[in-house]
């Protein structure tokens, strides 16, 4: 059975990168060269910065879909196990992205995260297609009466 590692880190970096929203807040309206930072809007670490937030929000989010559904699914264990490793690589992605802004580290986890993501996609829109729901759906059918 595979998804719940998707679950539990997908609801935990949600929430970490939720908080990191509020480091933005302070870093926008509070710390000192705030008219600096938001000047620089649409360039540098301001830009990268906000990728990483909405990046990591949004690849947080997917995790606890695929998470879910891979709990709820009948896809075979080997696509299984491969979609769920994958979407969970994909969260390097905006942790690169952090590494890269703090510790000036190469773009190289943003890469092997962003084509981790985009193969867990892919790989779980073809194993919904051979997905057979009838009997899935029988069961359903009679659990609700
Ligand atoms: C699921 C949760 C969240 C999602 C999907 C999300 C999404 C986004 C998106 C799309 C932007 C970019 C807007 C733009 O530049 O056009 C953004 C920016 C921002 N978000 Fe969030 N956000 C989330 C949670 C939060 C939370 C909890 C906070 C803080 C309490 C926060 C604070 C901010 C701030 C301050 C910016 C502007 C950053 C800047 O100065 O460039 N976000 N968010």
């Amino acid at each position: 059975m595979q998804g719940k590692k998707n679950l539990a880190s997908g609801f935990l970096f949600l929430a970490g990168f939720m908080v990191y929203g509020f480091i933005l807040i302070y870093l926008r309206d509070f710390a000192p060269g705030k008219e600096q930072w938001i000047a620089e809007y649409g360039i540098g670490k301001h830009f990268e910065s906000r990728l990483a937030h909405v990046h990591g929000n949004l690849f947080a989010f997917i995790n606890i879909v695929v998470g879910y559904l891979l709990l709820r699914l009948p896809v075979s264990e080997f696509s299984a196990k491969g979609i769920s490793w994958l979407t969970l690589i994909g969260m390097l992605m905006p942790i690169g992205i952090l590494a890269e802004i703090m510790f000036g580290v190469p773009p190289a986890l943003v890469l092997v995260g962003g084509i981790a993501m985009v193969a867990a996609m892919i790989w779980f829109g073809l194993a919904a297609l051979q997905l057979d729901l009838t009997a899935k759906q029988a069961t359903v059918t009679k659990d609700r009466g």
